[in-house]
């Protein structure tokens, strides 16, 4: 593994090299203490973060390392300088580079242009380091991926994509109930598919949230992503079915509750089902920086 800047460029054996490892950096964090010591990891954002900033901070410190924290204050990507000069210069003095950037584009040319590896903390495509951290919160859960039925309801987003990319190379069974028009990217969906049907998993897609239904978890997000150019009042109505709330966990007999957060309590979600017995959300927030760290570790431990 060069660079973690999508799930669709891991095997199975490394995706699921990634889970092991995460879960033993979470059982056993001392064994790991030391292993970024003497490295030095820039965090690079372009868009606002909570769990995203916090928990690489506070995971590249329990492995002994330094992280730079690089916001858009200083210079913007791409506009005091280029992309690739960046990528190039701070190859020159870090390891690693963490980017949370608009474009996936923009992930894709630090990769290319710099010289250490890079991890896609969010793009406008793919959210990969949620994506195994959400794999991590279901494998705790449920011993064999490859026997799970994963629904996923509301925009298909860049958190979709890189859940329709963990569900396939684990060869899970998934589904996605999105209204009309809003989803997932065609191509992505293309790929997702392929995968998981070499791994003996399944991709659908729906508009009926019935398609849901006896799923072992159901996942939500967003109805607006940032860097969407749409008003609430606009979509509200049309994605109003797609909420998530009790009555539909009972209806469709769904196991737990996942969620990447920020949630947007009474659009996607109630606050009934986000705080509720089924909900994984905390576990899912804890789990982002045990899997990031099992990546880094991946990356660049000796
Ligand atoms: N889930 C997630 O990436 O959260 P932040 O945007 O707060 O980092
Ligand atoms: N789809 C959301 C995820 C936030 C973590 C966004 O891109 O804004």
């Amino acid at each position: 593994m060069e660079h973690f800047l999508s799930i669709k460029d891991l095997s199975q054996e490394q995706f699921l090299s990634l889970i092991t490892l995460a879960k033993d950096v979470k059982a056993n964090p001392k064994n790991y203490s030391q292993a970024l010591a003497g490295k030095s990891i820039v965090t690079l954002y372009e868009k606002q973060s909570l769990r995203t900033r916090v928990t690489f901070d506070i995971g590249i410190a329990k492995l002994g390392g330094h992280s730079v924290y690089l916001d858009q204050n200083n210079g913007a990507l791409g506009k005091r300088e280029s992309v690739s000069d960046f990528a190039k210069n701070i190859s020159c003095w870090a390891d690693g580079i963490v980017a949370r950037t608009f474009s996936h584009q923009t992930c894709e040319e630090l990769a290319q242009a710099g010289s250490v590896p890079v991890v896609n903390s969010l793009s406008d495509m793919y959210h990969p380091c949620q994506g195994l951290a959400d794999f991590l919160s279901i494998a705790e859960k449920f011993d064999d991926l490859s026997q799970v039925k994963v629904a996923y309801i509301g925009d298909g987003n860049n958190v979709t994509h890189s859940l329709m990319f963990a569900a396939a190379v684990c060869g899970s069974d998934m589904v996605v109930v999105c209204p009309q028009g809003c989803f997932p990217d065609g191509q992505v969906v293309l790929e997702a598919q392929a995968i998981a049907q070499a791994h003996g998993g399944s991709l659908t897609l729906s508009m009926d949230p019935q398609a849901a239904k006896n799923a072992d978890a159901i996942y939500t997000d967003t109805w607006i992503s940032m860097g969407d150019d749409i008003s609430y009042d606009d979509i509200k109505g049309k994605f109003a079915p797609y909420q998530v709330n009790q009555a539909m966990m009972n209806e469709l007999n769904i196991g737990y509750f996942m969620h990447c957060q920020p949630a947007h309590i009474d659009q996607e979600v109630t606050q009934e089902v986000f705080d509720g017995k089924q909900s994984l959300v905390l576990r899912q927030a804890e789990n982002r920086m045990h899997a990031q760290n099992a990546v880094l570790i991946t990356l660049l431990g000796e």
